[in-house]
């Protein structure tokens, strides 16, 4: 069996207000295997960012926090550990990408400055040393003409190029589990692939494992293994890939991929979900999505269910199955 990297277990993320803690992440559990991707997927504001920034203890400040629950990581509790103890982590186990690379470069150094300075840290490398390990990482993420690129600036790379650059520097410390957080959605479609394709070869050459953040369920079927959908800061559905695509079980997973741009053909219709995600501080009694689904019954307007395992390997929240 594939061990366990990363555990969370009841993860319970607030927001400080002036009337009381305002749950944004609700009772999460999720498990990422060694070498494996696990995608979590659902509407914007669901929490997906938040689960990230959760892990990497880099929640906004001063008002984010972990309530409850754990994430064991290594065996250690990552909402227990120092600053420092942190930190060390997020240099040397865990690197994150984000949307848009712009965020993670520095635009006054040059693209060698900045991929040196992380070897530096993590590696210890030094001069010549140094260089030379940062045109490899160039390389490796398929950058043509590595050997010039690393004088040059951000601003004189195109956003794909940016992108890669921003891997190269998240993969200098051979991280344990990247997490890419909408990594390819400013993107253009064959810049997108590559990049995916690139993500896909470094997990399978180094044993990665991968927590992927997007809203694209296309992102999701051509790299998770396992998916969990979100939806109010709560998970609704928990299962393979293959499951989620062939045979979903919550009427909001099946909303989603009904929503699908690839789907559209010619002359067929989009099906969207309707209604809007209520906010955080209006959530509905009983299931959050029931005033969206078409399915909702009397009970679901009561009482919120619980995710539960409805078939081996596969979890979902939802009062059909209860
Ligand atoms: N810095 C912040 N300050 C205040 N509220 C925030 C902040 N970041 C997130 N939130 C709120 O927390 C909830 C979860 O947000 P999160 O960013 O995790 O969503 P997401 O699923 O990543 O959405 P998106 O697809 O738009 O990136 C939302 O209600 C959002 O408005
Ligand atoms: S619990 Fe009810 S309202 Fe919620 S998703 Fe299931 S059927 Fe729809
Ligand atoms: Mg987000």
């Amino acid at each position: 069996m594939t061990e366990t990297l990363i555990d969370i277990k009841n993860l319970v993320t607030s927001f400080k207000t002036p009337e009381g803690p305002l749950r944004v992440l609700d009772d999460v559990c999720l498990t990422i295997k060694k070498g494996k991707v696990l995608g979590v997927v659902g509407e914007s504001g669901c929490g997906k960012s938040i689960t990230s920034l959760s892990i990497m203890r880099l929640l906004p400040q001063p008002y984010g926090f972990i309530e409850s629950g754990e994430i064991i990581f290594n065996g250690a509790d990552l909402t227990k550990l120092s600053t420092n103890e942190m930190e060390s982590i997020r240099g040397n186990d865990i690197a994150m990408i984000f949307q848009e690379p712009m965020t993670a470069l520095n635009p006054v150094f040059t693209i060698g400055y900045q991929i040196g300075e992380a070897l530096e840290i993590h590696l210890k490398l030094k001069g010549n040393e140094k260089r030379e390990k940062s045109i490899e990482m160039l390389k490796m993420v398929g950058l043509p003409r590595a050997e010039k690129l690393i004088d040059e600036y951000p601003h004189q790379l195109s956003g794909g190029m940016r992108q890669r650059v921003m891997i190269a520097m998240a993969l200098s410390c051979n991280p344990k589990l990247l997490i890419a957080d909408e990594p390819t959605t400013a993107l253009d479609v064959t810049i997108q692939i590559q990049i995916l394709e690139l993500m896909k070869n470094l997990k399978n050459d180094f044993n990665t494992s991968v927590l992927l953040i997007t809203h694209d369920l296309g992102v999701i079927a051509e790299m998770s293994d396992e998916v969990a959908v979100m939806y109010l800061g709560k998970i609704v559905e928990y299962t393979t890939a293959e499951n989620i695509f062939d045979n979903p079980l919550h009427p909001y997973t099946e909303g989603l991929l009904n929503s699908r741009l690839v789907s559209i053909q010619r002359g067929t219709k989009l099906i969207c979900i309707p209604g809007m995600v209520p906010t955080l501080t209006c959530k509905p009694k009983g299931c959050a999505f029931s005033p969206r689904c078409s399915k909702c019954m009397d009970i679901c307007k009561e009482k919120m269910p619980e995710l539960k395992e409805i078939k081996p390997n596969h979890k979902a929240r939802c009062w059909l199955y209860n």
